[in-house]
């Protein structure tokens, strides 16, 4: 057989493998350089680890689907750095392990939501979103404060971020417990509703 055009196209089977090569080696040339690049790997300045409490209201975000109505990834256009402020890099989430940044928005982005309402509207909001926004569609999620923030897998949790390049230290697992003692799940979500996006919050 000669390796022609021809061929090729009337081939499936040295088509199919023609085409994987050529897609793998255009993936890898994009994507491999992204792990070396500082701007993608490193924190942007300011950025700290989630601390226990933030990190279990996260954990209650993704528990609760949050993500499926919400965006946290402002892009680079002018409509939306108006409306939300500085867009969103890669350096801000690298302690974020999964990323929640999603793409459905049924309720605004809340990247930059952090310093943007009081704590007591957060909680307002959350316990009936209708008292404080009567047009509001999202759901009420008021049981989360009868739940008592959920201590018990919180040092494992932090141990297996530290795997994984989190920089906790031992100090801080040590003393994970004691900071979600008397705490809700609507505490914790609060906590970590409000530390979001502020390292950027007021850059230009
Ligand atoms: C079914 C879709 C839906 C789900 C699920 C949902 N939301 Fe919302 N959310 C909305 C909509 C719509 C709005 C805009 C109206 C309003 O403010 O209530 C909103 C608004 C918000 C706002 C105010 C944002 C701003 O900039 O004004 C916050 C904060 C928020 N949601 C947090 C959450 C959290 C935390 C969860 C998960 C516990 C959640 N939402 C789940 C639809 C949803």
């Amino acid at each position: 057989m000669k390796f022609t055009h021809d061929s090729i196209e009337r081939n499936v089977w040295l088509m199919v493998v023609l085409t994987i090569l050529v897609v793998s080696v255009g993936g890898l040339v994009e994507i491999v350089p992204l792990f070396f690049q500082k701007s993608t790997t490193e924190p942007v300045a300011g950025l700290k680890p989630y601390d226990p409490l933030r990190l279990t209201g996260r954990d209650v975000y993704v528990r609760e689907g949050c993500f499926l109505c919400h965006s946290q990834m402002i892009r680079p256009f002018r409509a939306e750095t108006e409306r939300y402020g500085h867009y969103s890099v890669a350096g801000e989430f690298v302690y974020d392990h999964p990323f929640q940044w999603g793409s459905k928005r049924t309720g605004p982005d809340l990247h930059r939501v952090g310093g943007r309402y009081s704590d007591e509207w957060h909680r307002a909001h959350l316990i009936n979103p209708r008292d404080v926004v009567p047009e509001s569609n999202m759901p009420a999620f008021a049981f989360l404060e009868g739940n008592p923030a959920d201590a018990a897998l919180i040092e494992t949790k932090m141990r297996q971020l530290r795997k994984v390049g989190v920089p906790y230290s031992d100090e801080e697992i040590a003393g994970a417990k004691a900071q979600l003692e008397g705490k809700s799940e609507l505490d914790a979500i609060i906590a970590y509703l409000q530390g979001m996006g502020l390292e950027l919050k007021d850059a230009k």
